[in-house]
């Protein structure tokens, strides 16, 4: 079978195959409402390995684990708090992942990486919610995209990194959200955000006044320190392109900084494009490409990991992303965008 023939066998909306494979031990790419997930049995460690494999992830780095009903949960863990109870009633199914006790004797020792606890998470996605039930068992799925690299918001953008390990990649078009899931630990009834996402600080605190940020969300992780999320160490988002945040009061501010023939990538919100001069970029600056990002915080949110991966065909030398506000949503945009950048920022 030539490349095309297969890729059009790879891809598809058959839910009974997908959960076929899934009980075979094999890798699913399937949607969820944040990002694509690639899955396999949470409850077998020959299954959750090939994750590992498929994505290099390191192996101290444990998954989230998708349920689809209560049953499952009570099945999975012990001691859910009343204030974790109250997230998932007001939240699930949908985009937030909680750390929770793990009971003795389920997982595998990959899927939690060793911890005592375990990410859980009912995503707000029918066709994942189907083959979870079809399956009868939860399912390990981080983002589905090679460790290091934005995640999968669509599956054009990662069946070349993921097809030689995945069996059947189930499409659903764009992801709605764009951004992992806000990911929470409640310790003595204080909620931590670990990774902030679509559930924000002010949706969490409509539950308790007592939520915080973790300090790692937007600092960056000192390699010796002990994190609550091991996610927080590794390197993310990064494109093949060297970027960085751009901070300015008037967009045509940037301009300043640009040489007259550097390739240059600019990713703005479409009210900064409409205020940037195009006279002179076009005239000045003839390698400038412009990144739309959308007009909202969701259409950034839901933007933005398409985006990065754009730029890896682009022909630029460096990508320059505006910053955004450390509030609301802009705290899960920003939380991506620091890292993608690795910590660079410019203020023009
Ligand atoms: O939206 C999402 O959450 C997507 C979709 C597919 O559901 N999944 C996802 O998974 O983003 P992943 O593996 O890319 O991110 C999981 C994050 C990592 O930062 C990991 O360190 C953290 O959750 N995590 C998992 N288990 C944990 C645990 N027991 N304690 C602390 N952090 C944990
Ligand atoms: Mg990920």
């Amino acid at each position: 079978m030539n490349d095309d023939d297969t890729k059009l066998k790879k891809i598809g909306k058959d839910i009974v195959k997908a959960a076929d494979y899934l009980k075979d031990d094999l890798l699913v790419v399937f949607p969820t409402e944040t990002v694509y997930g690639i899955g396999a049995n949470a409850l077998k460690s020959n299954a959750v390995e090939k994750i590992f494999k498929a994505k290099h992830r390191p192996s101290d780095n444990p998954l989230i684990v998708h349920i689809s009903n209560y049953d499952m949960l009570n099945d999975i863990v012990d001691n859910v708090s009343e204030i974790e109870k109250s997230i998932m009633d007001k939240f699930w199914p949908g985009p937030i992942s909680l750390i929770l006790n793990k009971k003795e004797g389920i997982f595998p020792n990959n899927v939690t990486a060793g911890l005592d606890t375990v990410a859980v998470r009912m995503p707000k996605n029918n066709i994942a919610l189907e083959i979870i039930d079809k399956c009868n068992f939860p399912i390990a799925a981080p983002s589905a995209n090679v460790s290091s690299r934005p995640s999968g918001t669509n599956i054009e953008d990662i069946y070349e990194e993921l097809k030689d390990n995945v069996s059947y990649f189930v499409d659903d078009l764009e992801s709605n959200i764009g951004l992992e899931s806000t990911v929470v630990r409640v310790i003595n009834n204080e909620i931590i955000i670990l990774r902030p996402g679509y559930i924000t600080v002010e949706d969490l605190k409509t539950i308790t006044d007592n939520v915080r940020l973790d300090e790692n969300v937007i600092t960056k992780v000192k390699s010796d320190s002990k994190v609550l999320s091991p996610g927080m160490k590794h390197k993310h988002y990064a494109p093949n392109v060297s970027c960085s945040l751009i901070k300015f009061k008037e967009v045509n501010d940037i301009l300043s900084i640009i040489e007259n023939n550097e390739k240059v990538a600019l990713l703005l919100t479409n009210d900064n494009i409409i205020k940037l001069d195009k006279e002179i970029v076009s005239n000045k600056y003839p390698n400038v490409k412009i990144i739309n990002l959308g007009m909202s915080l969701e259409d950034v949110s839901k933007n933005l990991f398409k985006s990065l991966r754009k730029l890896n065909n682009l022909d630029v030398d460096i990508a320059y992303i505006q910053s955004f506000e450390f509030s609301g949503l802009g705290v899960g945009i920003m939380n991506r965008l620091i890292r993608a950048c690795e910590y660079r920022e410019i203020d023009v």
